[in-house]
């Protein structure tokens, strides 16, 4: 099959024949049909999320069973599938305790001393990211990487639920508990910022401001529901949402992951308020921030991975949201395009020129 293999960190993708193994017991090979491209896969590319090459990225995707190895029950071949990085094992004390988001083996790869389930047309190992590797046109998942979805979902929209929309949606449903007419930031409109924002939408928030540094975006913002838009690169972003909300908002998501918004953040949350910190700093990079700021005004820190999610049980009412019309999905997507030019594609989201890009396989 063809795929793109990240070679070398900082390098474009490489687009090569790559072999894929047959389903062992507990495995399911997918018919990639769609997948989008999360800033997290750019990220690995820059080396703030380590992940050593060869490896082939992309987790967001969608597609169709092909095959199933031993074992397998809940999946047979022509379901329509998403797929999510957040396997879980059932077992650990995440797991147990309701919050599989956080498993403690999440990555499973295949048994010690087995074959790779991607491997070069020599017979050299490739490695597979978080269990999925969509940027081929077939993945080899463990089951529990795959949620089954209704057939009657677009699997060209429906992949942006494998990790931006969940990201940020579950970041507002989940994560934390906005109450009706909160007020509420979003920092970066991305894929993941412009889904929190829709989630804040949802649950009913009152004043809802986006911020960018791309005032394109804005307009893209407006029609998802925010009420203010703050362009970051004219104005101090932090004295602009201050004087909006009257002193900070009760939530601020930082949806970018760059140490001065994530600083602009903490600087935005009113007294009592809370940040959702959405977005990946590099793992090299520390952020400072006043303490005395939280103690004495209360405020709240915490982080939100992969919108604490369930996903097999919230994938298929996010899918119901969008068939209902409450979830915006198509006006998400700024370009549809073929596997041979994502490297075109990390370009464009460097430029931030885009908000979400789908590579879609015929
Ligand atoms: N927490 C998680 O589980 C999780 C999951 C997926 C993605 N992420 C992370 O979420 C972040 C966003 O991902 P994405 O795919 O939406 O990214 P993206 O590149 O599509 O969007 C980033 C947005 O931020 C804007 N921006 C950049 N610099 C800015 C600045 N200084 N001020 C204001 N706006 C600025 C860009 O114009 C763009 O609209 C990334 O860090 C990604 O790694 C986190
Ligand atoms: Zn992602
Ligand atoms: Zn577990």
């Amino acid at each position: 099959m063809q795929a793109a293999v990240m070679r070398a960190n900082n390098a474009p993708l490489e687009l090569e024949e790559v072999e894929i193994d047959a389903p062992g017991p507990g495995e399911v090979l997918v018919r990639t049909a769609a997948s989008g491209i999360c800033h997290s896969d750019l990220t690995v590319i820059e080396g703030g999320l380590p992940m050593p090459p060869p490896c082939i990225l992309g987790h967001e995707p969608a597609g169709v069973v092909e095959a199933i190895g031993d074992g397998i029950v809940d999946f047979a071949p022509g379901d329509h599938v998403i797929g999510c990085l957040s396997s879980w094992c059932g077992v650990c004390n995440f797991c147990t305790g309701g919050r599989p988001y956080l498993c403690l083996t999440q990555f499973m790869g295949r048994p010690e001393g087995s074959k790779s389930r991607l491997s070069t047309p020599a017979g050299d190992p490739i490695l597979q990211f978080g269990n999925l590797s969509s940027f081929a046109e077939k993945m080899l998942c463990p089951e529990r990487s795959l949620v089954k979805i209704r057939d009657d979902m677009p699997l060209d929209r429906a992949c942006l639920i494998g990790c931006g929309v969940t990201t940020g949606l579950g970041a507002a449903l989940n994560t934390v508990n906005i109450p009706a007419g909160a007020s509420v930031v979003i920092i970066g409109c991305g894929g993941v910022g412009l889904a929190a924002l829709q989630g804040s939408r949802i649950v009913g928030a009152g004043q809802i401001i986006a911020v960018d540094s791309q005032a394109w975006k804005f307009n893209l913002a407006q029609k998802l529901g925010a009420t203010h838009c703050v362009d970051a690169s004219d104005a101090d972003p932090v004295a602009a949402v201050q004087e909006i909300t009257g002193g900070g908002a009760d939530f601020v998501f930082e949806c970018i992951g760059l140490v001065p918004t994530v600083q602009q953040a903490v600087a935005m949350t009113g007294r009592g308020g809370t940040t959702v910190l959405v977005g990946v700093v590099p793992v090299t990079e520390m952020v400072s921030i006043s303490a005395a700021d939280l103690t004495l005004q209360e405020k709240k820190i915490t982080g939100s991975f992969m919108g604490s999610n369930r996903f097999r049980f919230d994938m298929p009412k996010y899918i119901d949201f969008y068939l209902d019309g409450r979830l915006h999905l198509d006006e998400m997507i700024s370009s549809r395009l073929p596997l041979h030019e994502v490297n075109d594609a990390f370009d464009r989201m460097r430029k931030g020129e885009v908000a979400r890009q789908v590579i879609v396989f015929d």
